[in-house]
């Protein structure tokens, strides 16, 4: 098969093309005229990587009311998104033992239309088992979340220390004992005056500490602020460190605490919104951010009516990312690079990311001249709501490829549960000598 198309996104910028697409993969990236005859015609439509989201929660088998491996994949897809990362579930059963994460695959696997990969679960106990499985990447919360995963002290240093060096250790960054004392003190504070910036920022500041002293790889989720990201990114700078990498989440660009009156109880996020000069501030390090995602966590109008935290994101992420490019806000590569080269690198996803000859041909075709108005009837998600219902969106996804086989069109996902393929993860993204070092000391073990 091929595609061809005035704009197709290649080596850092859109030009002229045809790609060839063979079993699945790019076989080869010729000139827009190369068999003009057969080749499906995007026109000036954009041609893109279809984008990765490395942080949501399928809440599979946990919550399945909020969502399931079905429902969340085909939002994504639906969102230009063709791979996840998951999450690992907090109770029953947290996703912190290989059982839970066996019985994880095997939902996804039958269930999932777009390609799955997993975050493991680090505990108060489990880092001699992280020492043993080695998972290609480990979650741990500083944040309170009345579950097993978060960790306080003496656990989160040993798993800086037992798991790979030149793995992603991703951490959910917000000083749970801080947020305690200020709840504490700020009576009658709301949500997001307690958990201030100040709050996140301590974690980060600990966080990037012990990753200079480990040498080793954090990935910091969902950072909030400018400073949060400038504290992250000085873990890097001594040679032979692994690198920091940096996420944000769409939420923190798109809204501001000035969306609460209009959110209400559904507004309650973790890390919380932040005021329209800090959302300002944040735009400008945009640079210095290696990826973006979406942090979905959907829950059901009555959760959030009782107070609970989170947005359900993964289908808005990347049309408001490409509204954002339309609009003139964000340049294109920055789009791309945050959504899908960005992620593919961050957790070293095999042949992911980009179009290139080799890739897996994973393909937004997106038409930037059309507009869309964000409504319920259009998400898939079980979560039933979305902070940006009624949202007028610049530019249009009008067809997503995974695999090469056409997966959306005109709004509807083509393809069955069970479509989904557990992403391929690579080692290390090239490390340094240090890490091969560390690595010959872990086999031995
Ligand atoms: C997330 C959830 O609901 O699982 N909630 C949130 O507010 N972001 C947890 C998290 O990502 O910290
Ligand atoms: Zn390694
Ligand atoms: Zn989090
Ligand atoms: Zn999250």
């Amino acid at each position: 098969m091929f595609i061809r198309s005035k704009r197709v996104f290649i080596d850092g910028k859109l030009r002229p093309a045809c790609i060839s697409i063979h079993s699945g993969r790019i076989g080869g990236i010729h000139s827009y005229t190369f068999m003009a005859d057969s080749a499906l015609d995007a026109g000036d439509w954009f041609v893109l990587p279809a984008a990765i989201d490395a942080h949501v929660h399928m809440r599979e088998p946990e919550a399945p009311q909020k969502e399931d491996f079905t429902t969340g994949s085909m939002a994504a897809l639906m969102g230009g998104v063709t791979s996840f990362l998951d999450m690992p579930c907090y109770r029953s059963p947290p996703t912190t033992t290989v059982g839970a994460l066996t019985q994880k695959e095997r939902l996804a696997s039958a269930k999932s239309v777009a390609d799955f990969g997993f975050h493991f679960g680090a505990t108060a106990d489990n880092d001699e088992l992280v020492r043993r499985l080695q998972p290609p990447s480990v979650k741990a919360f500083l944040s309170e979340t009345k579950s097993p995963l978060t960790l306080v002290g003496p656990a989160l240093e040993r798993h800086f220390s037992s798991y790979d060096a030149c793995k992603p250790l991703c951490v959910h960054c917000e000083d749970a004992v801080l947020a305690e004392s200020r709840a504490l003190k700020l009576k009658n504070k709301t949500h997001e005056e307690i958990n201030s910036i100040e709050v996140a920022l301590s974690a980060v500041k600990k966080v990037a500490a012990m990753a200079k002293k480990y040498q080793r790889r954090v990935h910091f989720c969902h950072l909030t602020s400018a400073a949060e990201v400038n504290a992250a990114k000085s873990a890097v700078g001594r040679n032979g460190l692994p690198p920091v990498s940096v996420e944000v989440s769409p939420h923190h660009l798109f809204l501001s605490i000035d969306d609460l009156p209009r959110l209400g109880q559904t507004g309650q996020v973790n890390p919380p919104l932040r005021t329209r000069s800090e959302v300002a501030k944040l735009w400008k390090v945009l640079k210095k951010v290696d990826i973006i995602a979406s942090d979905h966590a959907p829950h059901l109008p009555d959760e959030k009516k009782a107070g609970a935290p989170g947005f359900p994101g993964v289908q808005t992420m990347f049309p408001l990312l490409l509204h954002a490019v339309v609009g003139g806000k964000l340049k294109i590569e920055e789009a791309v690079r945050l959504a899908c080269s960005g992620p593919a690198d961050a957790f070293t996803l095999h042949r992911k990311g980009r179009i290139a000859v080799g890739n897996d041909a994973d393909l937004v075709i997106f038409n930037p001249a059309e507009s869309w108005t964000v409504t319920l009837a259009d998400l898939r998600s079980k979560a039933g709501w979305s902070p940006y219902e009624g949202w007028r969106l610049r530019g249009k996804i009008l067809g997503v490829f995974l695999r090469g086989e056409q997966v959306v069109w005109d709004n509807d996902v083509l393809v069955k549960p069970g479509f989904g393929k557990p992403l391929q993860r690579t080692d290390s993204i090239g490390q340094t000598r240090l890490d091969l070092r560390r690595h010959a000391k872990e086999r031995q073990i």
